[in-house]
């Protein structure tokens, strides 16, 4: 049976800061550089989730990819939008939020909602340059 890629797109804006607390300032920034700044900074983030999944006979759908977004944005986009991710978000917490870390919380979030196909990879784009992939490995 043919397996299929279906990926939808979701958007948020949101600050915060890349800092290890046993390090010192000169280290922190030589490291993590602006995303070091003290007083947060933002970017404006890109979310692609990926499921695969044999397209239905009848619909052709893998997903239907508006209820991907659906979820995407109750379970991810509407929480971290405008947010803090180093305080203000429930299920980032005691962690660097790096585009790395993001990715695999993401994932913990979405994975029990997707249903009927399976979740194969979340990307995050913190810059149009620079993202990170989590495939649940
Ligand atoms: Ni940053």
């Amino acid at each position: 049976m043919a397996i299929v890629y279906v990926t939808r797109v979701e958007r948020f804006n949101a600050a915060h800061k890349l800092w290890v607390e046993e390090w010192s300032e000169e280290k922190n920034f030589s490291f993590f550089g602006k995303c070091a700044n003290k007083n947060w900074h933002g970017h404006n983030y890109r979310l692609e989730v990926t499921v695969k999944g044999t397209p239905d006979p009848q619909t052709g759908f893998v997903i239907d990819a508006k209820k991907l977004g659906d979820i995407m944005k109750r379970e991810i986009t509407e929480k971290l939008d405008h947010m803090n991710l180093n305080l203000d978000v429930d299920f980032i917490k005691d962690v660097q939020p790096t585009s790395e870390n993001l990715t695999i919380l993401i994932w913990q979030q979405l994975v029990t909602h997707i249903k009927g196909c399976e979740l194969a990879s979340v990307k995050l784009y913190e810059t149009e340059n620079i993202f990170a992939e989590y495939k649940g490995e």
